[in-house]
């Protein structure tokens, strides 16, 4: 037997519902706020996210699926869906459009060689939305608080935003430098992950999992004594507007984020549900306001965040959300011999054509084994058909409620069923 490769998993039956639940709410909200769907493609040329996501990230130095085609050329599975949309941003010169700035929705499944574990897989599909072309602090707002409520929609109401700013790149530099400074001395106290980080990346030691209780980084200095002006106001605007918007949030000068393209507003979507473990964060995301022009297209701000769909499954069936996300049949239509599936075979289309969920016996059972099949699929309504009835123009429908049964002419069978449901 093959089994499917370590970090992946199967999506199909109460899983399935799930997936497609979360997917669909979160596209229908995303509509709601004026956001296109777009997809681009699962795997882009390697040099994307190296110069996108960052080559000291844990996510290119360490998790990315690489590999050179048979054309020679250097891909890579997406780890994530920023640095795609983006590509496609520049290479498609949506700045040009007339309707900006351009708001766009994405899911779909993303690949990262992580350790896995309870919400963490190495293909994982992840759902966000990006904002290109707007540097008003109200687009921040706006973008955070469309995760928060789509996360609230789905029953999930324990959800805090941790937010930071990690200001522009002068306040950046001045934080440096008293970070750096500060941490020198203990350094060597931090795991050794952290010490490469200091010389490569000294800002993400602060959300260090292995370190995160440590004193050393608890007393850290803050990046919020080190803005300047300009940052600073623009952060308490952001805020502000959260506030307006009923966005629960909480200041947390330790999220600096994974990827290398941040600036200014940092957040994170956590929830304190104990099934997930380590991997309590719902959805991220930030304002990257130089990576368009990094990649060579017109300095454009952005905004955007991701969140993991596969960690709002376990959530979702831990909540015992199963009852509310239905998925029972409305009718479910009898019939043993051939003359009686004749007259199913058309009725079964008419009515799935009246937009009705119907299903039907296509195993030869018996009579009273499609009556337990139509109760295990909860159907509502059982259409009885039978030769005798037929041949008189009439059929019988059980109303499996209340258990009650009528005799409907043939030609009123539609119409009957539409108004009873
Ligand atoms: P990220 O923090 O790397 O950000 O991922 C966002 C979310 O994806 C996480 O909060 C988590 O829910 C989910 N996720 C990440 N890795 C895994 C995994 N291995 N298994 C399951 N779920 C996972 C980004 O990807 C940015 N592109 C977000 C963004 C969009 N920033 C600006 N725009």
């Amino acid at each position: 037997m093959i089994i499917k490769p370590k970090g992946t998993y199967d999506i199909y039956g109460s899983d399935a519902k799930y997936y497609n639940y979360i997917n669909s709410l979160f596209s229908t909200i995303a509509e709601y706020y004026n956001y296109k769907f777009i997809r681009t493609p699962i795997f882009e040329s390697s040099e994307l996210f190296h110069r996108t996501v960052g080559e000291t990230s844990d996510i290119v130095s360490k998790e990315t699926y690489d590999f050179v085609d048979r054309g020679e050329r250097n891909v890579t599975l997406r780890p994530e869906g920023t640095a795609g949309v983006v590509r496609s941003y520049i290479e498609n010169k949506m700045y040009g459009e007339v309707n900006q700035p351009i708001k766009l929705y994405y899911s779909g499944p993303m690949y990262r060689y992580e350790r896995p574990q309870a919400g963490r897989y190495r293909e994982f599909t992840q759902f966000g939305v990006e904002v290109l072309g707007s540097d008003l602090p109200i687009q921040d707002a706006e973008v955070i608080s469309l995760a928060y409520r789509v996360l609230e929609e789905m029953g999930i109401d324990n959800i805090t935003v941790k937010i930071n700013t990690l200001g522009d790149a002068e306040s950046r530099v001045n934080y440096r430098e008293a970070l750096v400074k500060y941490l020198e001395p203990h350094i060597n106290n931090l795991c050794p992950d952290c010490q490469n980080r200091f010389k490569t990346n000294p800002l993400r030691i602060l959300d260090c999992k292995a370190d995160k209780d440590s004193d050393i980084l608890k007393n850290a200095p803050s990046i919020l004594d080190y803005l300047n002006e300009e940052s600073k106001n623009r952060f308490d605007k952001v805020l502000e507007y959260l506030t307006i918007l009923d966005v629960d949030y909480e200041l947390d000068s330790n999220i600096v984020r994974g990827l290398d393209y941040y600036n200014h507003t940092v957040f994170e979507l956590v929830t304190d549900m104990p099934e997930l473990g380590n991997a309590s964060t719902l959805g991220a995301g930030g304002r990257y306001n130089n990576l368009v022009e990094n990649l060579g297209g017109p300095s454009t701000p952005c905004v955007g965040w991701a969140c993991g769909v596969d960690r709002l499954m376990i959530i979702l069936k831990e909540l015992n959300k199963d009852s509310e996300i239905t998925d029972n049949v409305d009718v479910y239509v009898m019939a043993v011999n051939d003359e009686e599936r004749l007259t199913a075979a058309r009725l079964v289309q008419d009515l799935r054509w009246s937009e009705l969920k119907v299903e039907y016996d296509t195993l030869d059972r018996g009579l009273k084994a499609q009556f337990k099949a139509a109760d295990r699929i909860n159907a509502r309504l059982l259409v009885i058909l039978n030769s005798e009835e037929l041949n008189k123009g009439i059929i019988t429908v059980k109303d499996n409620l209340t258990k009650e049964e009528v005799k409907i002419d043939e030609n009123e069978i539609i119409d009957y069923i539409i108004s009873n449901l």
